[in-house]
């Protein structure tokens, strides 16, 4: 009982420094500007669900973008365009993103998003499913960053298309691959199923160099960071 309620405290106290680092973090390297904040409140106002990445993701996002010159960005899964922003912000003036997004409330809520964010001018929303839609993209190809966010049962499939789609030196980054530990053990649905397949692949494709970071807001869940080898 004792040596319970001990661990108990001891976890909770690590709970709260693991928290104060991230808002420290954020708040020095992965602020939000008006733009950002406006595509939180309207997608939250709109009913939306609250899954978007967190803003240190966002920053490593751009961080990654940066580093590779991305001039060409490919987003799939926007909901309401947070992501899309940060990533968007990491372009030159003549450089393009394109987010595929199934729901098309959502892709209003992005196209207005972006507008206020100004980036429209190098950020488009197309709507389908993005199974569907890939296809269309090669003559666009190659992005120097593509960006998985969307249904998670196809991740396996859209890692072949990330992988058609990029050059040597593109990343390939992934969301929702750690979740709570989920993604290491047996999958219990087609969700997870997708995950535990892409994260087998991306470890031992050789044209990849990867890796797993838990980094969302507590820590349980996180990016799957991959790069195409030269
Ligand atoms: N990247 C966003 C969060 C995406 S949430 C951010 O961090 O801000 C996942 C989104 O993927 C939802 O908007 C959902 O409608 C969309 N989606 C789900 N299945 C899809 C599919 N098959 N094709 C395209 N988009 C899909
Ligand atoms: C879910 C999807 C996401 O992309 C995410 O970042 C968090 C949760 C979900 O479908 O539950
Ligand atoms: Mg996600």
């Amino acid at each position: 009982m004792t040596t319970n309620s001990n661990e108990l405290t001891f976890l909770q106290q690590q709970a709260k420094i693991r928290h104060r680092i991230e808002e420290a973090i954020t708040q020095q390297f992965a602020a939000e500007d008006e733009g950002l904040q406006y595509a939180l409140t309207a997608a939250r106002q709109a009913g939306l669900p609250q899954i978007q990445i967190s803003p240190i993701q966002g920053k490593l996002l751009q961080l990654l973008a940066t580093a590779c010159n991305a001039h060409k960005i490919l987003e799939i899964g926007s909901l309401g365009g947070y992501s899309g922003i940060w990533l968007a912000r990491a372009l030159p003036s003549n450089g393009h993103l394109i987010t595929l997004e199934i729901n098309p409330i959502h892709a209003n809520l992005v196209r207005t998003a972006f507008a206020k964010a100004g980036v429209s001018d190098r950020a488009e929303v197309r709507v389908g499913k993005a199974l569907d839609l890939l296809p269309h993209l090669e003559s666009e190809a190659p992005f120097d960053l593509v960006f998985l966010d969307a249904d998670k049962p196809p991740y396996p499939q859209y890692l072949e298309w990330a992988l058609r789609l990029t050059r040597p030196g593109s990343f390939i980054v992934a969301d929702n691959c750690v979740r709570s530990g989920k993604a290491f053990d047996q999958p219990e649905d087609e969700a997870m199923a997708g995950i535990v397949e892409y994260n087998k692949r991306i470890a031992s494709d050789e044209r990849l160099l990867s890796l797993l970071l838990a980094m969302d807001d507590d820590y349980t869940d996180g990016f799957a960071i991959s790069v195409v080898k030269p």
